[in-house]
């Protein structure tokens, strides 16, 4: 029997802890529990619709329900849904690995599976401790990261970025160094911050995390074209593992398959996940070398083998939608049809905000944009305001779902979206920026001069 909604709003407000969510203010605003999705709209249990803005925590890529999708799944779920992948394959893993590696790289040979992008990132840290262990440089053991950096909530992962969400567990983190990021159009100071850390760690530092064009939970902070492979060159020269975080900028976000490709850089470990199944279901992998694999091999009584593993690494249901995923994606990107609606993305940002009276900056790349708010003039919001995460929530009234960080708004819908939907999105927004800081500022909101 179908639960009723008010039930359902009193057992999520009795038990429930979301993720990144003060529970204090969540309970204290209308819930919203979406009930089913089509492209580019979610459903609450009304059917009040809403555009995925957001697409869904940054992964969805063909739309909700995609029959394609939709029957990959369904088939899969009739011959397998979950099997161990220790020891074991089946199908659906094995043509993953052929489709992943068909779009990564030169040189890039081996997929690792988890299940999400941090357990990504966790795994590309302990393959490259424990391969440089395993060739005699006992001494790597060091991180470096990029400030700002963001590669996920687990300790290694946290060690690998420097984000401000991490501060209060930064006594607990591994042993790691981190370089200025670069402005979008200077990256002078950030190589010369890189190189400075290389001239006294390099020999002890076993890997270099880094989101490579975009650092998206940051905030879409933009790197100018070149910069990726300068930090390539270096890693490689003083001997550092080259880990590309593309969790959030690969399999379409910025346009193109993934960065590393585009830009012709071979890291040593490239991490996916998000839009890894379209959005579908949780999966990650770590894709790494033939050499860095080889180093592993040998028998048992050696010690070599890589003792780690997570339990749905690999799940049948979500590498078979992700194949599925993968295939459409090709599509999409060869017949241009992306470009086009990256392209009029940011036709559509440009002449709604770059004016816009309370947008002070736009960063934006592919389909990721940010919107810095303020209350015009020479003003800024206090941050403690979260203006942005208010507007989030009085958008819902105009059937736009958006994240929404202290002052900034971020748009990252899914990457089927339409033009009409661009504009729709666009307008509303614009829209209700405007109104909301129209009328609060100077009744609820302080401003800090
Ligand atoms: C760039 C980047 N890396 C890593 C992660 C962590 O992924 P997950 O939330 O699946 O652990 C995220 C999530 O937002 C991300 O954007």
């Amino acid at each position: 029997m179908k639960v009723d909604i008010n039930t359902l709003n009193q057992w999520d407000a009795s038990h429930s802890w979301h993720s990144f969510t003060q529970m204090q203010e969540y309970l204290e605003n209308k819930p919203l529990h979406i009930t089913h999705a089509k492209g580019c709209w979610l459903y609450d249990d009304e059917g009040k619709r809403y555009l995925d803005g957001n697409a869904s925590n940054w992964t969805n890529v063909h739309g909700h329900s995609n029959p394609e999708l939709n029957a990959a799944l369904i088939q899969q779920l009739e011959n397998l849904q979950q099997s161990s992948y220790k020891d074991l394959s089946h199908p659906a893993a094995s043509e993953l690995c052929h489709e992943l590696i068909s779009i990564a790289p030169k040189g890039i040979e081996r997929c690792f599976f988890t299940d999400n992008g941090a357990s990504s990132v966790e795994a590309a840290i302990k393959l490259s401790f424990q391969y440089w262990q395993l060739t005699e440089n006992p001494q790597k053991k060091l991180i470096i990261g990029m400030e700002g950096g963001y590669h996920g909530d687990t300790f290694g992962a946290m060690s690998a970025g420097n984000s401000c969400f991490h501060q209060r567990f930064s006594e607990w983190f591994l042993p790691a160094h981190y370089f200025m990021a670069p402005q979008p159009d200077d990256m002078s100071k950030s190589l010369e911050d890189l190189d400075r850390l290389l001239e006294t760690y390099a020999h002890q530092t076993a890997i270099l995390f880094l989101e490579p064009s975009v650092q998206g939970p940051r905030g879409m902070y933009l790197q100018p074209p070149g910069f990726l492979q300068a930090v390539a060159e270096r890693c490689k020269s003083h001997n550092i593992h080259l880990a590309l975080d593309e969790i959030f900028v690969g399999l379409g976000r910025l346009g193109h398959m993934l960065v590393s490709a585009a830009e012709n850089v071979t890291p040593d470990f490239i991490c996916l996940s998000k839009t890894l199944t379209g959005g579908y279901l949780p999966l990650a992998a770590t894709l790494t070398s033939q050499k860095i694999y080889e180093a592993f091999l040998g028998d048992f009584s050696e010690g070599k083998t890589f003792l780690h593993g997570h339990t749905f690494a690999a799940n049948p249901l979500a590498t078979a939608v992700s194949i599925q995923n993968i295939k459409k994606l090709k599509q999409v990107i060869e017949t241009g049809a992306l470009k086009n609606t990256c392209d009029y993305f940011n036709k559509c940002i440009e002449s709604y905000f770059a004016k816009h009276p309370f947008v002070k900056s736009v960063r934006q790349r592919g389909l990721a944009c940010t919107l810095e708010l303020y209350p015009g003039n020479n003003n800024h919001f206090n941050p403690n305001e979260r203006i942005a995460h208010h507007l989030s929530l009085y958008l819902r009234e105009k059937e736009i779902l958006l994240r929404g960080v202290g002052n900034t708004l971020l748009i990252v819908p899914p990457l089927c979206i339409t033009h009409l939907e661009i504009d729709f999105l666009c307008q509303q927004t614009a829209e209700a920026i405007h109104e909301y800081i129209t009328n609060k500022v100077g009744t609820a909101l302080s401003i800090a001069v």
